[in-house]
């Protein structure tokens, strides 16, 4: 394994914003903004979103009226999300913060959020445990806890689509694997079960009121597909009701975890 990039997104804005267009990173958000929008409620009215990358998510709960604390150790995404906000009308409810999960405490205690959302982030901290108790301890009781990992099963199964290597597929199902990072900035890491995902959070005084696969069949489909385009609104579709499949769900390539303090 590559030891771990501490901010893997520095001077990438450009290649993020590229990819947030890809269809599958559209479908990503679509996915999970639905699994999330079972759970808000117009009492969530402030939200602290750690690793806020350039405020796509941030932008979707600001437009919604709510208050949004974005923080993000990265100077360009953070200048791409102020860009972003300040062209939707929404930056006047937003605050963009210079930080990282080791900042969370502190700002918990200053705003006590009614929502966190930590997506796709713990790939990238040095140490996932102690970054994820760390959001999660402070939060006052009744906060939402949005937590989307990565799936190291889904991305295996969409290598083999894209008809992978057996034998590389072995070695990378042994190894447990996760490959994080945009194109050209790849490396590995320890894949993040997402059963200890879950643990963590309800050791952290969080319950677990959502579980959802994120995009089980789109990246099969695509590859089957040959490169051509799979209808947006029948994959997502698909997907919606693959991800809350108790068996599909832990084939997607992201796992969604919604839960609420205590
Ligand atoms: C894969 S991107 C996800 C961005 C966004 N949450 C989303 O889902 O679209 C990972 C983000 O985590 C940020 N990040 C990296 N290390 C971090 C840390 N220690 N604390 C907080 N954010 C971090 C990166 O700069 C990047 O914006």
């Amino acid at each position: 394994m590559n030891p771990p990039a501490p901010h893997a997104f520095d001077g990438l804005a450009a290649q993020y914003a590229a990819l947030e267009e890809t269809p599958w990173q559209r479908l990503r958000h679509r996915l999970v903004t639905a699994n999330l929008g079972r759970h808000l409620s117009a009492a969530h009215r402030s939200w602290l979103d750690v690793g806020a990358g350039d405020g796509l998510l941030a932008a979707d709960l600001a437009g919604a009226g709510r208050r949004v604390t974005l923080v993000e150790p990265a100077a360009d995404l953070r200048d791409a999300a102020r860009h972003r906000l300040a062209s939707a009308g929404l930056l006047s409810r937003c605050d963009i913060v210079d930080g990282t999960t080791d900042d969370v405490g502190r700002l918990v205690a200053a705003r006590a959020p009614h929502g966190l959302s930590l997506h796709n982030v713990l790939e990238y901290v040095p140490d996932w445990v102690p970054a994820l108790d760390g959001c999660l301890r402070p939060l006052p009781a009744g906060c939402l806890v949005s937590v989307l990992v990565s799936n190291p099963y889904g991305q295996l199964l969409a290598a083999a689509a894209r008809g992978a290597d057996p034998g590389d597929l072995l070695d990378r199902l042994r190894s447990g694997a996760l490959t994080v990072g945009l194109d050209g900035h790849r490396f590995t890491r320890p894949a993040l079960p997402a059963e200890e995902v879950a643990r963590r959070m309800r050791t952290a005084g969080v319950r677990v009121v959502g579980r959802y696969g994120v995009r089980v069949f789109n990246d099969v489909l695509a590859a089957a597909a040959g490169g051509r385009a799979v209808d947006p609104e029948a994959v997502f579709a698909l997907d919606r009701v693959a991800g809350e499949d108790p068996v599909l769900s832990h084939l997607g390539r992201h796992v969604h975890l919604v839960g609420e303090k205590e």
